[in-house]
Protein backbone atom coordinates (compact mmCIF):
# COMPACT_ATOMS: atom_id res chain seq x y z
CA UNK A 1 0.00 0.00 0.00
CA UNK A 2 1.51 3.38 -0.82
CA UNK A 3 2.36 5.20 1.84
CA UNK A 4 0.64 8.58 3.23
CA UNK A 5 2.89 11.59 2.44
CA UNK A 6 4.90 13.64 4.84
CA UNK A 7 4.26 17.30 5.64
CA UNK A 8 7.89 18.50 6.26
CA UNK A 9 7.91 22.57 7.05
CA UNK A 10 11.10 24.58 5.60
CA UNK A 11 11.44 27.81 6.87
CA UNK A 12 13.52 30.43 5.07
CA UNK A 13 13.07 28.24 2.03
CA UNK A 14 13.67 31.63 -0.22
CA UNK A 15 17.14 31.54 1.02
CA UNK A 16 19.97 29.40 -0.42
CA UNK A 17 19.64 26.77 1.80
CA UNK A 18 16.61 26.48 1.38
CA UNK A 19 16.54 26.30 -2.56
CA UNK A 20 19.10 23.44 -1.98
CA UNK A 21 17.27 21.86 0.25
CA UNK A 22 13.73 21.45 -0.89
CA UNK A 23 14.80 19.64 -4.36
CA UNK A 24 16.50 17.39 -1.64
CA UNK A 25 12.96 16.77 -0.04
CA UNK A 26 11.29 16.50 -3.06
CA UNK A 27 13.34 13.80 -4.45
CA UNK A 28 13.39 11.40 -1.20
CA UNK A 29 16.91 12.17 -0.01
CA UNK A 30 15.34 12.98 3.30
CA UNK A 31 12.76 10.66 3.91
CA UNK A 32 13.68 8.02 1.36
CA UNK A 33 12.81 7.02 -2.04
CA UNK A 34 9.22 5.17 -1.31
CA UNK A 35 8.13 8.56 1.02
CA UNK A 36 5.88 10.64 -0.49
CA UNK A 37 5.97 14.31 0.89
CA UNK A 38 4.20 18.13 0.70
CA UNK A 39 6.71 20.88 1.03
CA UNK A 40 5.50 23.70 3.25
CA UNK A 41 7.99 26.66 2.33
CA UNK A 42 7.78 29.61 4.53
CA UNK A 43 9.23 33.02 4.43
CA UNK A 44 8.93 36.96 5.34
CA UNK A 45 6.69 39.31 2.70
CA UNK A 46 10.31 40.68 1.26
CA UNK A 47 10.88 37.09 -0.19
CA UNK A 48 7.27 36.07 -1.15
CA UNK A 49 8.18 36.79 -5.14
CA UNK A 50 11.42 34.62 -4.79
CA UNK A 51 9.53 31.87 -3.07
CA UNK A 52 6.49 31.27 -5.51
CA UNK A 53 9.29 31.40 -7.87
CA UNK A 54 10.62 28.18 -5.85
CA UNK A 55 7.31 26.71 -5.91
CA UNK A 56 7.48 26.98 -9.72
CA UNK A 57 10.46 25.55 -10.53
CA UNK A 58 9.29 22.46 -7.77
CA UNK A 59 6.31 21.97 -10.19
CA UNK A 60 8.55 22.31 -13.22
CA UNK A 61 10.65 19.68 -12.02
CA UNK A 62 7.85 16.87 -11.68
CA UNK A 63 8.97 15.45 -8.58
CA UNK A 64 7.38 11.82 -8.61
CA UNK A 65 7.52 12.09 -4.78
CA UNK A 66 6.09 15.41 -4.02
CA UNK A 67 2.11 15.61 -3.70
CA UNK A 68 1.50 19.15 -2.91
CA UNK A 69 3.59 22.59 -2.14
CA UNK A 70 2.11 25.02 0.44
CA UNK A 71 4.05 28.47 -0.54
CA UNK A 72 3.36 31.20 1.73
CA UNK A 73 4.68 33.88 4.39
CA UNK A 74 1.91 33.28 7.51
CA UNK A 75 3.31 31.31 9.93
CA UNK A 76 0.11 29.37 11.01
CA UNK A 77 -0.61 28.54 7.67
CA UNK A 78 3.02 27.24 7.13
CA UNK A 79 3.07 25.15 10.51
CA UNK A 80 -0.48 23.33 9.48
CA UNK A 81 -0.18 20.08 10.11
CA UNK A 82 3.27 19.48 9.89
CA UNK A 83 5.27 16.24 10.96
CA UNK A 84 9.21 17.64 10.30
CA UNK A 85 10.23 21.34 10.76
CA UNK A 86 13.52 22.51 8.99
CA UNK A 87 13.59 26.07 10.76
CA UNK A 88 16.29 27.28 8.50
CA UNK A 89 14.68 31.04 8.32
CA UNK A 90 16.33 33.84 10.38
CA UNK A 91 17.85 37.17 10.75
CA UNK A 92 21.44 37.47 9.49
CA UNK A 93 23.98 39.53 11.47
CA UNK A 94 24.54 42.66 9.05
CA UNK A 95 27.41 44.92 9.20
CA UNK A 96 27.31 46.74 12.73
CA UNK A 97 25.32 44.88 14.78
CA UNK A 98 26.55 43.47 17.94
CA UNK A 99 25.97 39.70 18.66
CA UNK A 100 22.72 40.71 21.44
CA UNK A 101 21.38 42.64 18.42
CA UNK A 102 21.59 39.43 16.10
CA UNK A 103 20.22 37.21 19.40
CA UNK A 104 17.47 39.37 20.17
CA UNK A 105 15.95 39.16 16.43
CA UNK A 106 16.04 35.80 16.64
CA UNK A 107 14.94 35.24 19.95
CA UNK A 108 11.65 37.07 18.44
CA UNK A 109 11.46 35.01 15.68
CA UNK A 110 12.43 31.49 17.38
CA UNK A 111 9.44 32.84 19.90
CA UNK A 112 6.26 33.19 17.68
CA UNK A 113 7.88 30.12 15.42
CA UNK A 114 7.39 27.70 18.30
CA UNK A 115 3.86 29.47 19.54
CA UNK A 116 2.86 28.39 16.08
CA UNK A 117 4.25 24.57 15.72
CA UNK A 118 3.32 24.24 19.09
CA UNK A 119 -0.73 24.92 18.09
CA UNK A 120 -0.50 23.95 14.62
CA UNK A 121 1.65 21.15 14.06
CA UNK A 122 1.25 17.68 13.89
CA UNK A 123 1.66 15.98 16.98
CA UNK A 124 5.05 14.35 17.71
CA UNK A 125 6.27 17.05 15.04
CA UNK A 126 9.90 16.43 14.82
CA UNK A 127 11.88 20.01 14.82
CA UNK A 128 15.14 20.85 13.29
CA UNK A 129 16.68 24.44 13.55
CA UNK A 130 19.82 25.00 11.05
CA UNK A 131 19.44 28.95 11.47
CA UNK A 132 22.46 30.61 13.73
CA UNK A 133 22.98 30.60 16.60
CA UNK A 134 21.16 27.15 16.50
CA UNK A 135 21.67 25.59 19.40
CA UNK A 136 20.04 28.66 21.24
CA UNK A 137 17.66 29.31 18.72
CA UNK A 138 16.71 25.57 18.98
CA UNK A 139 16.31 26.30 22.81
CA UNK A 140 14.52 29.15 22.66
CA UNK A 141 11.99 27.12 20.34
CA UNK A 142 11.67 24.38 22.94
CA UNK A 143 11.43 26.87 25.78
CA UNK A 144 7.95 28.54 23.81
CA UNK A 145 6.34 25.27 22.77
CA UNK A 146 6.34 23.26 25.99
CA UNK A 147 3.71 20.83 24.25
CA UNK A 148 6.41 19.64 21.89
CA UNK A 149 8.31 16.54 23.79
CA UNK A 150 12.21 18.33 24.69
CA UNK A 151 12.99 14.84 22.56
CA UNK A 152 11.58 16.25 19.39
CA UNK A 153 13.51 19.81 19.22
CA UNK A 154 17.40 19.35 17.73
CA UNK A 155 19.55 21.26 16.23
CA UNK A 156 22.44 20.88 13.23
CA UNK A 157 25.42 19.52 13.83
CA UNK A 158 25.41 17.04 11.35
CA UNK A 159 27.79 19.25 9.15
CA UNK A 160 30.13 19.63 11.53
CA UNK A 161 30.20 15.78 11.80
CA UNK A 162 30.30 15.09 8.33
CA UNK A 163 33.14 18.11 7.59
CA UNK A 164 35.03 15.82 10.59
CA UNK A 165 34.54 12.74 8.28
CA UNK A 166 35.37 14.61 5.42
CA UNK A 167 38.93 15.84 7.01
CA UNK A 168 39.66 12.49 8.62
CA UNK A 169 39.12 11.12 5.12
CA UNK A 170 41.40 13.63 3.05
CA UNK A 171 43.84 13.62 5.88
CA UNK A 172 44.41 9.84 5.92
CA UNK A 173 43.29 9.29 1.79
CA UNK A 174 40.81 6.52 2.85
CA UNK A 175 37.01 7.00 1.59
CA UNK A 176 35.04 8.86 3.44
CA UNK A 177 32.50 5.81 3.59
CA UNK A 178 35.19 3.77 5.60
CA UNK A 179 35.22 6.53 8.29
CA UNK A 180 32.80 6.43 11.21
CA UNK A 181 32.05 7.63 14.94
CA UNK A 182 33.57 11.25 14.75
CA UNK A 183 31.81 13.60 17.38
CA UNK A 184 31.17 16.84 17.56
CA UNK A 185 30.67 18.23 21.27
CA UNK A 186 28.88 21.49 21.62
CA UNK A 187 28.15 24.01 19.95
CA UNK A 188 27.50 24.99 16.53
CA UNK A 189 29.86 27.50 16.36
CA UNK A 190 33.78 27.92 16.69
CA UNK A 191 33.88 26.64 20.42
CA UNK A 192 32.76 23.33 19.21
CA UNK A 193 35.09 20.42 19.33
CA UNK A 194 35.18 17.82 16.90
CA UNK A 195 36.37 14.63 18.20
CA UNK A 196 38.49 11.35 16.98
CA UNK A 197 39.05 10.00 19.80
CA UNK A 198 36.49 7.26 19.38
CA UNK A 199 36.39 6.98 15.45
CA UNK A 200 37.21 4.13 13.21
CA UNK A 201 38.55 3.84 10.10
CA UNK A 202 38.16 0.59 8.29
CA UNK A 203 41.09 -0.94 6.72
CA UNK A 204 41.60 -4.14 5.36
CA UNK A 205 42.48 -5.62 8.41
CA UNK A 206 38.86 -5.05 9.71
CA UNK A 207 37.87 -1.91 11.01
CA UNK A 208 39.97 -0.32 13.62
CA UNK A 209 37.69 0.03 16.84
CA UNK A 210 39.54 3.34 18.41
CA UNK A 211 40.85 5.49 15.99
CA UNK A 212 43.88 7.13 17.55
CA UNK A 213 45.68 3.53 19.79
CA UNK A 214 45.17 1.04 17.22
CA UNK A 215 46.47 2.77 14.03
CA UNK A 216 49.90 1.91 13.23
CA UNK A 217 49.16 1.20 10.10
CA UNK A 218 48.45 5.48 9.84
CA UNK A 219 51.46 7.63 9.59
CA UNK A 220 52.58 9.15 12.40
CA UNK A 221 52.60 12.85 10.85
CA UNK A 222 49.00 11.95 9.48
CA UNK A 223 47.88 11.20 12.79
CA UNK A 224 49.79 14.40 14.33
CA UNK A 225 47.79 16.18 11.45
CA UNK A 226 44.66 15.15 12.39
CA UNK A 227 45.05 15.72 15.70
CA UNK A 228 46.38 19.24 15.19
CA UNK A 229 44.90 21.68 12.85
CA UNK A 230 42.30 19.09 12.07
CA UNK A 231 40.14 20.76 15.39
CA UNK A 232 40.55 24.25 14.06
CA UNK A 233 39.85 23.58 10.48
CA UNK A 234 36.71 21.86 11.50
CA UNK A 235 35.50 24.34 13.73
CA UNK A 236 36.67 26.91 11.39
CA UNK A 237 35.20 25.51 8.23
CA UNK A 238 32.01 27.52 7.99
CA UNK A 239 34.12 30.50 8.47
CA UNK A 240 36.63 29.05 5.48
CA UNK A 241 33.64 28.99 2.78
CA UNK A 242 32.36 32.21 3.79
CA UNK A 243 35.36 33.60 2.50
CA UNK A 244 36.04 31.54 -0.22
CA UNK A 245 32.16 31.58 -1.89
CA UNK A 246 31.48 34.93 -0.49
CA UNK A 247 28.11 33.00 0.65
CA UNK A 248 27.46 30.63 3.40
CA UNK A 249 27.76 27.14 2.73
CA UNK A 250 24.50 26.02 1.38
CA UNK A 251 24.94 22.48 -0.58
CA UNK A 252 26.78 20.97 2.39
CA UNK A 253 24.28 22.04 4.77
CA UNK A 254 21.04 21.03 3.12
CA UNK A 255 21.97 17.49 2.43
CA UNK A 256 23.88 17.60 5.90
CA UNK A 257 20.25 18.30 7.05
CA UNK A 258 18.73 15.57 5.62
CA UNK A 259 21.29 13.37 7.22
CA UNK A 260 20.19 14.24 10.36
CA UNK A 261 16.50 13.71 9.79
CA UNK A 262 16.72 10.67 7.74
CA UNK A 263 18.83 9.21 10.63
CA UNK A 264 16.35 10.04 13.34
CA UNK A 265 13.40 9.14 11.37
CA UNK A 266 15.13 5.58 9.66
CA UNK A 267 17.59 5.24 12.30
CA UNK A 268 21.52 5.40 12.44
CA UNK A 269 23.35 2.09 10.87
CA UNK A 270 24.25 -0.29 13.45
CA UNK A 271 27.57 0.39 15.45
CA UNK A 272 27.51 3.97 14.24
CA UNK A 273 26.65 7.21 16.04
CA UNK A 274 26.32 10.41 14.48
CA UNK A 275 26.18 13.66 16.15
CA UNK A 276 23.04 16.02 17.10
CA UNK A 277 22.53 19.13 18.73
CA UNK A 278 19.83 17.88 21.54
CA UNK A 279 18.12 19.05 24.84
CA UNK A 280 21.12 17.95 27.65
CA UNK A 281 20.17 15.17 30.47
CA UNK A 282 23.50 15.98 31.95
CA UNK A 283 25.52 13.34 30.52
CA UNK A 284 28.94 13.65 30.55
CA UNK A 285 28.34 16.08 33.10
CA UNK A 286 27.60 18.94 30.75
CA UNK A 287 25.23 21.36 32.11
CA UNK A 288 21.53 19.72 31.86
CA UNK A 289 19.18 22.77 30.31
CA UNK A 290 21.18 23.62 26.80
CA UNK A 291 20.99 21.86 23.41
CA UNK A 292 24.67 20.52 23.16
CA UNK A 293 25.78 18.23 20.30
CA UNK A 294 26.43 14.63 21.58
CA UNK A 295 26.85 11.64 19.87
CA UNK A 296 23.33 9.82 19.42
CA UNK A 297 22.14 6.33 18.05
CA UNK A 298 18.39 6.67 16.66
CA UNK A 299 16.07 3.83 16.36
CA UNK A 300 12.25 4.21 16.06
CA UNK A 301 12.23 7.73 15.73
CA UNK A 302 13.79 8.43 19.04
CA UNK A 303 17.96 9.69 19.67
CA UNK A 304 19.61 8.55 22.94
CA UNK A 305 22.75 9.55 23.48
CA UNK A 306 25.78 7.15 23.53
CA UNK A 307 26.72 6.48 27.17
CA UNK A 308 29.93 5.26 28.24
CA UNK A 309 32.68 6.83 26.43
CA UNK A 310 35.85 7.85 28.51
CA UNK A 311 36.98 11.59 28.12
CA UNK A 312 40.27 12.40 28.47
CA UNK A 313 41.61 15.45 30.14
CA UNK A 314 42.06 17.55 27.39
CA UNK A 315 38.49 16.46 25.94
CA UNK A 316 36.93 17.52 29.30
CA UNK A 317 38.16 21.20 28.99
CA UNK A 318 37.35 21.57 25.76
CA UNK A 319 33.75 19.99 27.00
CA UNK A 320 33.27 22.49 29.44
CA UNK A 321 34.45 25.35 26.98
CA UNK A 322 31.47 24.91 24.95
CA UNK A 323 29.28 24.36 27.17
CA UNK A 324 30.14 27.86 28.77
CA UNK A 325 29.63 29.47 25.85
CA UNK A 326 26.63 28.10 25.42
CA UNK A 327 25.50 28.72 28.97
CA UNK A 328 26.81 32.73 28.22
CA UNK A 329 24.17 32.05 24.58
CA UNK A 330 21.57 30.96 26.71
CA UNK A 331 21.49 33.99 29.51
CA UNK A 332 21.66 36.54 26.30
CA UNK A 333 18.99 34.96 24.58
CA UNK A 334 17.28 35.40 27.84
CA UNK A 335 18.11 39.19 28.62
CA UNK A 336 16.33 39.83 25.14
CA UNK A 337 13.31 38.34 26.61
CA UNK A 338 13.01 40.83 29.41
P1 LIG B 1 19.70 33.17 3.49
O1 LIG B 1 19.84 34.57 3.99
O2 LIG B 1 20.06 32.85 2.08
O3 LIG B 1 18.20 32.68 3.70
C1 LIG B 1 17.51 32.90 4.90
C2 LIG B 1 16.05 33.05 4.53
O4 LIG B 1 15.33 33.19 5.76
C3 LIG B 1 15.77 34.29 3.68
O5 LIG B 1 15.02 33.92 2.53
C4 LIG B 1 14.95 35.17 4.62
O6 LIG B 1 14.01 35.97 3.94
C5 LIG B 1 14.29 34.11 5.49
N1 LIG B 1 13.77 34.61 6.76
C6 LIG B 1 14.20 35.63 7.54
N2 LIG B 1 13.41 35.80 8.60
C7 LIG B 1 12.46 34.84 8.49
C8 LIG B 1 11.34 34.52 9.29
N3 LIG B 1 11.06 35.19 10.39
N4 LIG B 1 10.57 33.47 8.90
C9 LIG B 1 10.83 32.80 7.77
N5 LIG B 1 11.87 33.08 6.97
C10 LIG B 1 12.67 34.08 7.33
O7 LIG B 1 20.52 32.28 4.52
P2 LIG B 1 21.03 30.79 4.34
O8 LIG B 1 22.39 30.80 3.73
O9 LIG B 1 19.96 29.98 3.72
O10 LIG B 1 21.24 30.37 5.87
C11 LIG B 1 20.14 30.29 6.73
C12 LIG B 1 20.60 30.15 8.17
O11 LIG B 1 21.31 28.92 8.35
C13 LIG B 1 21.57 31.23 8.62
O12 LIG B 1 21.24 31.57 9.96
C14 LIG B 1 22.91 30.54 8.59
O13 LIG B 1 23.83 31.16 9.46
C15 LIG B 1 22.53 29.17 9.07
N6 LIG B 1 23.45 28.07 8.77
C16 LIG B 1 23.53 27.08 9.70
C17 LIG B 1 24.32 25.99 9.47
C18 LIG B 1 24.40 24.86 10.46
O14 LIG B 1 25.17 23.92 10.23
N7 LIG B 1 23.66 24.87 11.57
C19 LIG B 1 25.07 25.90 8.29
C20 LIG B 1 24.95 26.92 7.35
C21 LIG B 1 24.14 28.02 7.60
C1 LIG C 1 28.42 27.13 8.69
O1 LIG C 1 28.80 26.36 9.59
O2 LIG C 1 28.73 26.95 7.50
C2 LIG C 1 27.55 28.30 9.03
O3 LIG C 1 27.00 28.14 10.32
C3 LIG C 1 28.35 29.56 8.91
C4 LIG C 1 27.50 30.79 9.14
O4 LIG C 1 27.96 31.66 9.90
O5 LIG C 1 26.41 30.88 8.56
Amino acid sequence: MAKQPVRVLVTGAAGQIGYALVPMIARGVMLGPDQPVILHMLDIAPAAEALNGVKMELVDAAFPLLKGVVATTDVVEACTEVNIAVMVGGFPRKEGMERKDVMSKNVAIYKSQASALEKHAAANCKVLVVANPANTNALILKEFAPSIPEKNISCLTRLDHNRALGQVSERLNVPVSDVKNVIIWGNHSSTQYPDVNHASVKTPAGEKPHFLPSTEDLSFTSLIRLHGEFITTVQQRGAAIIKARKLSSALSAASSACDHIRDWVLGTPEGTWVSMGVYSDGSYNVPAGLIYSFPVTCRNGEWTIVQGLPIDALSRKKLDLTAEELTEEKELAYSCLS
